[in-house]
């Protein structure tokens, strides 16, 4: 008998946790399932470090939502929508206390209150932590949750398609990981909480599961995807390896220095030095590093890193407040960061686009239409709080603010509707069909070589530093990929574990996000937050003050525009 609930969200991270944890309160009689990759503990929530923003005020008595709302559309480049702003921000302080009460242990001050940092881009002190391991601390407390209020998980589960019929969701083909057994479910509500898309290029703080599956079926459905453009560095990943060295340690005071012993981010952001924004310092970096006074592993002029500067913070600061950072550079490059700098430069970190919803989580078809049934939170979600640029400590706050939301207005949706009729006997056979076609292709490419290349190509031709000519040969290298694909050849024949199976179906996810974001990007002819045009190096905001809305199609991706909703900041030159 086909699987069926009354609502199924994919993805086990903070958003689709926090989704069904509201579902479930608010009305305990349905049915909720849990769809997940992997575990829903290893989301890549987990590794989610430096805290969540919220004005609480405990350490700063001058703040307020106001403030907090006008800093993220400032770090937006006035491209979030301020409506979806407010909400977050007037939310975020009850949302952290309900998470407490929910059982997660935040760092306290010695009064015992929640402890607050500072983080890039933010006037006041506002960030919520547990250490350096915040995403941690909250996923486990919500799975604990699932449990408690009788979530069904199915974990080790690849979500294939999504069953989109008539401008409805109706529920979703996926197989299981561990046997290949392939099942529909459907559902009365379908949601996505899927994530990003971090293995788009070829240094990502991401983890490998992060491959914007979520994406890309709700393109392959016909449906837009939302500001794609904006893809965001962030400026300390850990020199080779890439993987997240956490703002909080320049929230803690820690200093970024060149090739030439200075502190560049004074030629960059005087007032917020190294707690500028992201998409600043992120550049300020690249540019460094191309004017040759990055630095070499034997400490010379002309590298591909800056240094990371805590030792003037002490031990007793280091292992209590960023234990995890330490440790991360001790395990991954031999640096002991008390007596030592660290090697850093931007990694890939964050999608600031997605797929578009309104306030209430539903997903858009269109500028004015909605999808029925059909919903999305977190960072696979474009509602959009972060515009051109998100500030850190923004995007743990938009999960549980924007999921439990989307889970109460889940819970209002579903509530006396049916379950739609699917034919299940078809989804299955497409879907044994794609499975069998990849098994058994006689191709000539293996999936690490094409992925590879792919990887190198989005770094290359769509990196920090844009240009029409170096995306226009981008997406032709990219087509060119995109045509081997059906030439991949694969090992592992087996039903059991095919992890190089899941890898095939991935890569084709990151490749149609590449093409949305490269078309995107193409398309918007002018500098705003993370996406900087050395062809177009001003803001456009007569032109380009609103949102891409990408359509992908097997022909190509048409673009669409929607306004931004504008109705607290007016835009301003932007200035650190
Ligand atoms: O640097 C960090 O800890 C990351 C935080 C974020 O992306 O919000």
């Amino acid at each position: 008998m086909m699987l069926q609930h009354d609502v199924i969200i994919v993805g086990g991270g903070l958003a689709g946790c926090r989704a069904a944890v509201e579902i479930s309160r608010t009305n305990p009689s349905l049915n909720v399932a849990v769809v997940a990759k992997s575990h829903p503990i290893r989301s890549h929530s987990v590794a989610a470090q430096g805290g969540m923003a919220a004005s609480l005020k405990n350490v700063d008595p001058e703040d307020s939502w106001e403030a907090h709302a006008f800093d993220t559309v400032k770090g937006s480049d006035y491209l979030a929508d301020q409506d979806a702003v407010a909400i977050l921000t007037q939310e975020a302080p009850d949302v952290v206390i309900d998470l407490e009460h929910l059982g997660v242990l935040f760092s306290r001050l010695t009064d015992g209150r929640i402890a607050q940092r500072a983080f890039g881009g933010h006037s006041h002190n506002r960030t919520c932590y547990a250490a350096d391991k915040t995403g941690h601390a909250i996923l486990h407390e919500l799975v604990n949750n699932l449990r408690r209020y009788g979530v069904q998980i199915y974990e080790e589960w690849y979500v294939m398609r999504l069953i989109l019929e008539d401008g409805q969701a109706k529920g979703l083909v996926m197989f299981h990981i561990v046997d290949g057994k392939i099942e529909v479910v459907r559902a009365k509500a379908v949601m996505f909480a899927t994530g990003g898309y971090g293995r788009v290029y070829n240094t990502t703080s991401n983890d490998y599961a992060s491959t914007g599956d979520g994406l890309a079926m709700t393109a392959i459905a016909g449906l837009p995807l939302e500001d794609m453009e904006f893809v965001q560095f962030h400026p300390t990943g850990l020199y080779p390896v890439g993987v997240l060295i956490s703002e909080a340690v320049r929230g803690e005071g820690a200093y970024l220095i060149n090739a030439e012993g200075d502190r560049f981010m004074a030629n960059y952001a005087p007032s917020r030095m190294e707690l500028a924004p992201r998409d600043i310092t992120s550049r300020a970096i690249a540019y460094e590093i191309r004017a040759g006074r990055g630095i070499n592993p034997d400490g010379s002029a002309g590298g591909q890193f800056v240094y990371l500067d805590l030792r003037h913070l002490g031990k007793e600061k280091i292992m209590s407040r960023v234990p995890f950072c330490w440790e991360e550079a001790h395990r991954l490059v031999g640096v002991d960061a008390v007596t030592q700098p660290m090697p850093v430069r931007p990694t890939i970190h964050y999608c600031m686009g997605g797929i578009p919803v309104n306030t209430n989580g539903q997903v858009r078809s269109s500028a004015d239409n909605l999808v029925d049934g059909f919903f999305a939170a977190g960072e696979t979600s474009c509602v959009s709080v972060h515009g051109a640029n998100r500030l850190g400590s923004n995007s743990l706050l938009e999960c549980v603010v924007y999921g439990k939301r989307t889970g109460a207005s889940i819970a209002r949706y579903v509530h006396n509707r049916k379950l739609p009729s699917v034919d299940e006997q078809r989804y299955i056979a497409e879907a044994k069909q794609q499975i069998q076609s990849l098994l058994e292709q006689p191709g000539k490419y293996r999936i690490n070589q094409i992925r590879q290349e792919f990887q190198d190509t989005m770094t290359q031709y769509c990196g920090v530093f844009r240009t029409e000519e170096l995306m226009r040969e981008g997406l032709q290298k990219l087509a060119e990929l995109q045509q081997q694909y059906p030439q991949i050849y694969l090992d592992d024949k087996g039903n059991c574990w095919n992890t190089e199976l899941v890898e095939a179906l991935e890569l084709q996810s990151l490749m149609l996000v590449g093409q949305t974001i490269l078309a995107s990007a193409l398309n918007r002819q002018e500098s705003r937050g993370a996406h900087f045009r050395e062809d177009f190096q001003q803001r456009d905001d007569g032109n380009l003050l609103k949102h891409t809305m990408a359509y992908y199609s097997p022909t190509g991706i048409d673009i669409q525009y929607m306004p931004v909703v504008i109705n607290m900041f007016e835009a301003k030159e932007r200035k650190y």
